[in-house]
């Protein structure tokens, strides 16, 4: 495998200082701009939501409903959860929409009327890509075309899109900026998002559309369905005293908190007013999947037993090492209220408060 580099070229030793913080990305804590979640976003719009009822798209509904927005989400609840929109459905300015992106005649009812779309609905999950290899395609790049041909049909031309850190596939510039270069894809998720991102950009020459295109990391947090942390505390409560790791647990993974996912896209939005802009979103901090799981089972009090599959990468399109330089959005006057650590420890504590979500992701 071809040595990871920083910016400035040098070679990153796989076994230095776990914690890497890149002072250099932060500033000194003086100099750093205070964050606000209370973003004074946008004049008052009606905003279409693909996925509303996913994992990031409802705390993003709840935060535009509180921040006094209209709110129309469209979700198949494929994997979304009604439930996610409990909060959402007291608001009078709130819709559902129980609809697929690939019903074009449902869509273009839905969308009309609304002013700025969120497009997060997707199949969220890199895992299985080469099991169904039609999937991403469908549901990443062919929905994404809809949406766009909805939202030109219905003279709507901005849109804010859940990209991925995977479309940088292995990158060998570490952390990696927004204009590295060009990425070699390493997964079929991966590849249906750059494909997603670049019909989007098309869109924005073509027809006039603005966008924001965001580059999230693994997301975590109150409502989390998928992913490692999800998996851990499954495998735990089946069993304390045994973990099985996918991987040899030395993946180098970078997270952040679902609620300041959410404060970075609303900022962007209101401050960068390119026609296309493209923003990482992550922490400025990785850990070993070793030093999650670590973090996890001292918060349960556990001493499992583990177990490796082994080799360097989970599963296809696993990147041993995802860490984004995201200066670009900390210009903007952004950053993480939470650390890694404690984004993890929250989501394991919902996680145990809500068990019935392993019954419905069975
Ligand atoms: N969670 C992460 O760590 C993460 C990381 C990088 C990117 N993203 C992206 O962020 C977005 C949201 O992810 P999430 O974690 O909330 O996932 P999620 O699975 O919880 O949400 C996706 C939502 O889209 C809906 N949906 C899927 N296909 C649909 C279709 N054809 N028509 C209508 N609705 C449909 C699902 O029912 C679900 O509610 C996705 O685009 C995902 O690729 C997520």
């Amino acid at each position: 495998m071809p040595a990871v580099l920083r910016r400035d070229g040098a070679p990153i030793d796989a076994r230095e200082e776990i914690r890497f913080k890149v002072r250099e990305l932060r500033g000194p804590a003086s100099a750093r701009k205070d964050v606000s979640p209370r973003v004074t976003i946008l004049m008052r719009e009606h905003v279409f939501i693909t996925g509303g009822a996913g994992f990031i798209g409802s705390h993003l509904a709840d935060r535009l409903l509180d921040l006094g927005h209209r709110v129309t989400v469209y979700d198949n609840l494929s994997t979304g959860m009604r439930e996610f929109l409990d909060g959402a459905r007291k608001h009078a300015g709130f819709t559902f929409v129980d609809g697929d992106l690939l019903d074009k005649g449902a869509l273009a009812e839905a969308i009309g009327g609304c002013e700025l779309v969120f497009h997060l609905a997707a199949n969220a999950d890199v895992r299985y890509g080469t099991l169904r290899p039609e999937r991403d395609l469908e549901q990443n790049t062919v929905a994404t075309f809809n949406l766009l041909e909805a939202m030109r049909k219905a003279g709507l031309s901005r849109i804010a899109f859940a990209s991925t850190g995977s479309i940088y596939g292995e990158p060998k510039l570490i952390p990696t900026p927004e204009d590295a270069p060009f990425p070699l894809q390493t997964s079929l998720y991966g590849a249906s998002k750059l494909a997603c991102e670049g019909l989007i950009a098309a869109y924005c020459e073509g027809f006039g559309f603005a966008s924001w295109i965001f580059r999230f990391v693994s997301i975590l947090g109150e409502r989390y369905t998928h992913g490692h942390v999800f998996d851990f505390y499954k495998m735990l409560r089946a069993d304390p005293t045994r973990l099985h790791v996918l991987g040899n647990g030395h993946q180098r993974k970078s997270y952040l908190y679902v609620a300041d996912c959410v404060t970075a896209m609303l900022i962007a939005i209101e401050r960068a007013k390119e026609k296309v802009n493209i923003f990482n979103l992550g922490a400025e901090e990785y850990l070993e999947v070793d030093q999650s799981i670590a973090t996890i089972t001292a918060h349960l009090g556990l001493s499992p037993r583990r177990t490796y599959a082994g080799g360097e990468r989970g599963w296809v399109g696993d990147s041993p090492f995802i860490y984004l330089d995201t200066r670009r959005i900390r210009a903007l006057g952004w950053a993480p209220t939470l650390d890694l650590r404690q984004a993890i420890v929250r989501t394991v504590d919902w996680l145990k408060a809500n068990p019935w979500i392993y019954e419905r992701r069975a």
